[in-house]
């Protein structure tokens, strides 16, 4: 739906402002997944979702469980009896066996090295309701926090936009990986402290979106001792902590404070969420856990706003306290992970594109510098439109991620089945092959050839496939269906 502007001296600034961040490439994408989706057979030809960071590999897990366990849902013959109370909690602490069962999965989802305190969880809608509840605790309109970029691109919205805190980026380079660096954060620190901004902390996702890279033990101290040196705050969101699917293993900012002394506790804070570990963002829960008991508190009262619905308390209470399915669902999706990590990037090398060594989460940093007309964010965006109209494929522009290289992309892989993947692969497959014979024929007008060629590719495909299908959508055609 389109709005009518001129509502600037009605509304409130957040209402008029443009600071929501959504006017990014990144959210474009979507809306061109939106405006002709792809389906196996209803749209063979549309465009694929791959900008969706959304883990959909082992729903069969769950749903298993849910079938065995009738009596933790309130809406069949075998759980009514709960229904009555159910219904009318709603204490803003949560259900007690809620946040124990979200304890022991935290700690599990690092490899049980260490525990977490039931009475620290604070809940929120989603990691985006936790991310933006720390802001409004830890800082005031106008103060800024560190973000290693490239980095997610709704922080600029989830932290940012109703909170006035500014985010100022921290340089990585591919040079090295695009490591954080001592350096680094030192520099973003003296330009804040140059340009007269507060800094308050640094907020960073460890796994990270959109590397898929882990942060080491050396880094994660240096960085501890950074924000220690100076008296701000760290703010890791691991939202992606147990999809580590190959080594180095995860280390939780939880481990590193045990091991260093003269720490101050009270400045690290932990956002945690099950949209992507156990693939349900549509519950929205998000968690904030601190150590800082003021932070707690202020968090709880807060939290009136984006409370867990009770229902679902009450049925993943039952789910994250049984053991075993817990056990077995970590490892199985991991291993879900891995081989669809590999199948995809496997395919990518074949055709001679590399990704970021990565180690987690559901997505690839694809290197395309080398299909650049020119080193810049121009040609960064003219191929990536090429992608997404031509190619079909809503892939997300490195320039959304903050990333201060051009060239660089985030695919996302665990949001669609086998066969899509394989379609996926056969249209890159097609327009690098293309683009080699473009290279050549430089004088020929390559964009009609190729979209002519594409289209035979895609129904050739699709014609092979299977009919059963996973039909990726966004969040923004669920949203209006
Ligand atoms: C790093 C990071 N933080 C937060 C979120 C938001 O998660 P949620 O669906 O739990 O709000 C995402 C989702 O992609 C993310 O990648």
């Amino acid at each position: 739906m389109e709005f009518e502007s001129g509502n600037s001296q009605l509304l409130s600034k957040i209402a008029t402002s443009d600071q929501h961040g959504e006017n990014s490439p990144y959210f474009d994408g979507w809306k061109a997944y939106d405006n002709d989706p792809f389906h196996p057979t209803q749209n063979p030809r549309g465009v694929i979702q791959m900008g969706l960071a959304e883990n959909q590999l082992s729903l069969d897990l769950i749903e298993e469980w849910i079938k065995k366990n009738p009596r933790a849902s309130i809406c069949n013959g075998e759980g009514l009896h709960a229904f009555k109370n159910i219904v009318l909690f709603q204490d803003y602490h949560g259900l007690p066996q809620f946040r124990n069962g979200v304890a022991k999965f935290m700690a599990k989802a690092r490899g049980g090295r260490v525990s977490f305190d039931p009475d620290r969880i604070v809940m929120a809608g989603g990691a985006t309701g936790a991310n933006e509840m720390l802001m409004f605790c830890l800082a005031d309109p106008g103060d800024g926090f560190l973000v290693p970029s490239p980095y997610y691109p709704a922080f600029n919205r989830d932290l940012r936009w109703r909170t006035g805190v500014q985010l100022l980026p921290v340089m990585c380079q591919s040079s090295n990986n695009f490591q954080i660096t001592k350096q680094a954060l030192e520099e973003a620190y003296q330009n804040a402290q140059k340009a007269n901004i507060k800094v308050k902390g640094v907020i960073l996702a460890n796994p990270s979106n959109p590397l898929g890279t882990t942060l080491d033990r050396t880094t994660l101290r240096s960085l501890v001792t950074f924000i220690n040196d100076k008296q701000i705050h760290l703010v890791c969101d691991e939202i992606y902590a147990a999809t580590v699917f190959g080594g180095p293993s995860f280390i939780s900012i939880s481990e590193i404070i045990e091991e260093m002394e003269s720490i101050n506790r009270d400045l690290i804070h932990i956002v945690y969420s099950l949209s992507k570990d156990m693939g349900l963002p549509g519950l929205r829960v998000g968690i904030m856990y601190s150590y800082n008991n003021t932070v707690v508190n202020c968090g709880r009262k807060m939290s009136s706003f984006g409370l867990v619905s009770s229902q679902t308390q009450h049925l993943l209470a039952s789910m994250l306290s049984d053991q075993e399915f817990t056990d077995k669902f970590v490892l199985e999706n991991c291993t879900r992970l891995a081989n669809r990590h590999e199948m995809f990037t496997q395919g990518l090398e074949e055709m001679g594109i590399r990704c970021l060594k990565s180690n987690a989460g559901l997505f690839c940093w694809m290197d395309l510098r080398h299909l650049l007309k020119e080193p810049t964010f121009e040609s960064e965006m003219s191929l990536w439109r090429v992608i997404i109209s031509d190619v079909k494929l809503n892939v997300s522009p490195g320039s959304s991620f903050h990333c201060c290289e051009p060239g660089w992309f985030r695919v996302c892989f665990a949001n669609m089945d086998d066969e899509t993947v394989k379609v996926a692969l056969g249209r890159i497959r097609m327009f690098v092959g293309q683009r080699k014979d473009v290279e050549v024929q430089v004088k020929k007008s390559w964009h009609r050839n190729l979209r002519l060629s594409f289209s035979s590719l895609i129904y050739d495909e699709t014609m092979a496939s299977s009919p059963r299908i996973m039909s990726p959508h966004s969040p923004l055609v669920r949203a209006t269906t």
